[in-house]
Order: structure tokens, then sequence, then C-alpha cells
């Protein structure tokens, strides 16, 4: 499993001074890298979606976060106003994945914890910080993909919605983590690839990850989900996750609650695989949840009004199983209770 991608999404540059991604706005046609030094050249990176998926977008706000302190020295007072104000500039990039705030928060709470060490004592802890929590989710992504494999035969038919894969974590995905394992221990699965309008994560960055991995996959527009699932032609739903509320409720690219809908009609297992911290045991229901709203030049360059939602909240109720590290938890969720 380690070696099906020859980069990982979010990388050190050579000297760990710049924060190495592939620029996912233009994949798959060109595989461009980037080194972003800068709190503006991360937040950019972030926002336009050159760096994308909730855990990828945690890891690069860690990276980013301390890149941009390494050349801020004097005053710890100083420091500590730069600190803030970069994480809270990086915070307000994007606001749905909760693994922003929770790399971020975790960056300060260790900032907090070794200010008795001085600059350079501070800078080394946040270093090992953020390296942590990218291993984690390594570590996580791969617990995931072994979990989700239980609930897979040979052959297996699977639809997924925008890019839960390596792209869009530190290493392996969530949602296509089972799918690239499975192809490698020769279970031969056969994934349908929603194009996921309006960016095309599924039509540009999962169709690259599963021709990359020579799954056998095919294309389809967002509105054919239904005619396939009405031919018989899938056997399950997997789909990642942005912010699991603790009852359950799901936020994830727009347009994965149709299939939602789809799938229950069709009686077609659907189930959200990702990490244990994606659940925001702080967010009771999915009504909590913000939905990031995007500008209209994304859909049309015509001028009309446009609502451009970059997310939407799969109820409870139409999922069959949440899929983590952890294990697989079947409803009622209630993570609010530690189970
Ligand atoms: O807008 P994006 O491309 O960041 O949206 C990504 C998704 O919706 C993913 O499914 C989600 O972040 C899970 S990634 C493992």
């Amino acid at each position: 499993m380690d070696k099906f991608f020859e980069y990982d999404a979010v990388e050190w540059n050579g000297d760990k001074t710049g924060v190495k991604i592939i620029d996912q706005t233009l994949l798959p046609k060109e595989e461009k890298f980037l080194i972003l030094r800068t709190p503006e050249q991360v937040y950019e990176a972030i926002y336009k979606l050159r760096v994308r998926g909730a855990p990828a977008i945690g890891v690069a706000a860690a990276f980013g976060l301390y890149v941009s302190l390494l050349p801020v020295e004097g005053e710890m007072d100083h420091f500590t106003a730069e600190f803030r104000r970069i994480k809270q500039y990086l915070f307000s990039s994007r606001p749905t994945a909760v693994n922003l705030g929770y790399a971020l928060e975790r960056m300060e709470s260790c900032f907090k914890k070794n200010i008795a060490l001085g600059l350079e004592g501070i800078k080394k802890a946040l270093l090992a910080e953020a390296e942590a929590i990218k291993n984690e989710d390594v570590q996580m992504c791969r617990a995931i993909a072994e979990n989700g494999l239980t609930l897979m035969r040979p052959g297996v038919r699977i639809i997924t919605h925008c890019n839960a894969g390596h792209l869009a974590v530190s290493r392996y995905g969530t949602a296509l983590g089972p799918i690239h394992l499975a192809q490698q221990r020769g279970l031969n699965p056969r994934v349908w690839v929603d194009e996921t309008r309006p960016l095309l994560q599924g039509a540009r960055l999962t169709a690259y990850e599963m021709v990359k991995n020579g799954v056998d996959a095919t294309l389809i527009c967002d509105n054919m989900a239904a005619s396939v699932m009405a031919r018989g032609e899938v056997d399950m739903v997997f789909v990642g996750c942005d912010r699991v509320a603790a009852n359950g409720d799901t936020a994830n690219k727009i347009g994965t609650m149709s299939l939602a809908v789809l799938a229950k009609h069709f009686g077609v297992p659907f189930y959200v695989l990702g990490p244990s911290s994606t659940i925001d045991r702080n967010c009771a229901t999915g009504a909590d949840i913000v939905i990031e709203e995007r500008g209209a030049s994304e859909v049309t360059d015509f001028d009309i009004k446009v609502f451009n939602p970059a997310f939407d909240v799969t109820p409870a109720e139409l999922i069959t199983g949440i899929v983590t590290e952890k294990g697989i938890f079947r409803p009622p969720f209630g993570f609010g209770i530690e189970k």
C-alpha cells in the first residue's frame, strides 16, 4: 500500500522551509508542484482548492502555520501576536471541514505548552506537532482502508462522489482508501466516479487516482447516478466527510445527499468514511454545520444570480455506517457519548 503514489498531497520541501503541494486545480492534465512559504500563499492555495479535501487542508494549515512563523523573531509578545494573527487568517480560508480548526488548535496547544522554551524551542515543537498531525492521519487512513475493505467482496461495484482519496488526505484516502487497497489485494473493485459539479473533483481527481492505480473505473455525470442504480449496477456507496455532527449528520461535497437519497430508494448501502478527527462532538446536528458558499464564477460567467453551496448535509438516517480508524459505527450514532 505504501508505494502506489510517488508523492503526498502535502509534504515539506527539501529543508522544511516550505510546504510542497501538487496544484490540484491543474490535475489530471498537469502535475505541477508549488512551494508555499507565506500565510498569503497558504491561504490562497486552500481557498482556491489547489490543496483540498478535509484532512489535507488541516495538514496544509499546520505545515503552513509553521513555515509562516519561521522568519518571525524578536520578543515573545510579538511572536504570540503573529501566531494568533496567522492562525486566525488561515482558519478563515474555508469554513466547513473540521480538520482545519482541529489542526490549528493542536498547533496552538503545542505553542502554549512549549512557551517556556523560547522561540527556537517553540519552532522545533511546532515542526514536530505538524508532522505528528500528518503522521497520525496517515495511520488513520491506513486503518480506515482496512476497515472499509471488510465491507467489500471481489468485483464489488462502488459509486463515489467528489475525491476522498490520496489527494484529499495525508496518504491513501478515506472513501478511496479501501478501493486502492482492494485493487492491490486483487479484489478487482469496479468504481462509478461521479463527475462532481461544479469543480469536477470526481472527473479530474478521482479519475486520475483510479487510472493511476489501475482500478476499473467509469466516469458518469452527477445526474446519471439514479440511472446506474436503477440498472442494478451499484452495490454500495462510499463517500468522505468534512464534518460529522454528534448525531451522525454528515457534511460532504454538494451532491452527496442526492446520492444518499437515491441509495435509500434503491436499497443500496451508503457508507461514510473518515478519520475520527472529522467527528465534531461540539456540533449536535447537521443544522449547526456552517456550509461554505462559493462564487458565481465557478458555475457561470453569465449575469444571473447563482447559489453555489460547496457542501450539503446528509441526514444520519440515510447512512448505513460510518467507517473510521476505530471501526464501523452503525446507527444510532450518538458520537456525543463516548462509545
Ligand atoms: O471542496 P473539496 O474538494 O475540499 O471537498 C472535498 C470533499 O467533500 C471530500 O469528500 C471530503 O473533504 C473528504 S476528503 C477525505
